[in-house]
């Protein structure tokens, strides 16, 4: 399984988004340490804070599906530079252990460790002093 086809599914999944509001697709996919694809675009809602972004949605179907491990995630937009994630969807991510994020707009490539995007995201937390 090469990025491309990792990309292939995040851009395909991309045209299902529902976004009336803000008019921005996002489309991602989630490469399962079994090969498997799951992919997801945003969902928005009228009330707005109820949205949900096309990592969360990805990871949602692929932890439904009976996927715990991964080995990397692919989210596209059609924007000027590549696309950020969430502080939410960072901390999503960081809940399963995605271990790389690659990030594409229609010309330009960025490849990030989870690491990197969300430092100490775990560190010290339920781990109580004695
Ligand atoms: N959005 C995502 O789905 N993923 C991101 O990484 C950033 C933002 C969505 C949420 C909302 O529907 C729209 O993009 C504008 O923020």
């Amino acid at each position: 399984m090469n990025d491309e086809t990792l990309l292939a599914s995040a851009w395909r999944v991309r045209d299902h988004a529902y976004a009336p509001y803000s008019e921005f697709a996002v489309g991602a996919a989630l490469l399962a340490d079994d090969g498997r694809i799951f992919s997801g675009c945003n969902v928005e809602n009228l009330s707005y804070g109820l949205t949900i972004c096309a990592e969360r949605v990805a990871l949602a179907s692929a932890i439904a599906a009976g996927a715990r491990n991964f080995t990397a995630i692919a989210v596209v937009a059609d924007t000027n530079v590549p696309i950020s994630p969430c502080g939410a969807c960072r901390q999503v991510m960081a809940e399963f252990h995605v271990p790389r994020v690659i990030l594409a707009n229609r010309s330009e490539r960025l490849h990030f460790s989870l690491a990197e995007l969300l430092p100490r995201a775990t560190t010290g937390i339920l781990d109580r002093a004695e």
